[in-house]
């Protein structure tokens, strides 16, 4: 069984229930930043099964290999993650686990790599390349410093529409205030503030 790491699954599900699409353009992208055993992405790509105006791609960004980083703000809190899990066994476990799952895209990459790879779109291939550059979902779960989200937020803030929703979790770990303010001024909203994740949506242009 897939486990997650986390609490209020829920509020996530509710995420992916509560987006949509004005236009229809044949595909949905959804995307989670730090993917682990994966339950994440899964909860994603099964709610995602009920939407029916285009074909769900999912892209699960995570490094893995067991690296240092720096994982929340306080210094206090480990300037660096002494010893994690995210291990590439986890990675293999995660890939056997999800492989029924043809349109789920793992890019095992940090965040920052993706965002200067994939800049300009994702391209999949069937039967002839179609380029997907609009995310309907994003789960935040990687990094939990607030640079680093701030980044991400900025990346993808420039590629959502009307309709998209963003889903933080740890959201009180870092400066949500102030993350907040720059979704708001890319036409988010909140949709729910849970104890341990917060919902916007895309409301205007
Ligand atoms: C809290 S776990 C994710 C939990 C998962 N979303 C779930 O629902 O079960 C954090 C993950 O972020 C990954 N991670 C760490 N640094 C990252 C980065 N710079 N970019 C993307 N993922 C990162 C870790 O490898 C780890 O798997």
């Amino acid at each position: 069984m897939i486990k997650g790491d986390s609490d209020e699954y829920e509020l996530l599900t509710e995420a992916v229930k509560s987006s949509y699409k004005l236009k229809t353009d044949d595909y949905y992208l959804t995307c989670e930043i730090g993917v682990r055993e994966g339950l994440g992405s899964k909860i994603i790509m099964d709610e995602m099964q009920t939407k029916n105006h285009g074909t769900p791609h999912h892209v699960g960004i995570d490094p893995y290999g067991d690296i240092k980083y720096r994982h929340f703000d306080k210094e206090h809190d480990f300037i660096e993650h002494p010893k994690t899990d995210y291990t590439n066994l986890m990675k293999l476990r995660l890939k056997k686990d999800l492989i029924d799952y043809p349109n789920f895209h793992l890019m095992e990459m940090t965040d920052q790599e993706y965002m200067d790879k994939y800049r300009n779109g994702f391209t999949i291939y069937d039967g002839k390349p179609k380029l997907l550059d609009k995310y309907t979902v994003v789960h935040f779960d990687g990094p939990h410093t607030t640079v680093e989200i701030l980044r991400e937020v900025l990346f993808f803030c420039d590629r959502s529409h009307v309709g998209t929703t963003f889903c933080f979790d740890d959201y009180k770990l870092y400066k949500m205030d102030l993350i907040d303010q720059v979704c708001y001024e890319h036409g988010f909203r909140p949709i729910k503030k849970g104890k341990q994740r917060y919902v916007i949506r895309k409301e205007y242009d």
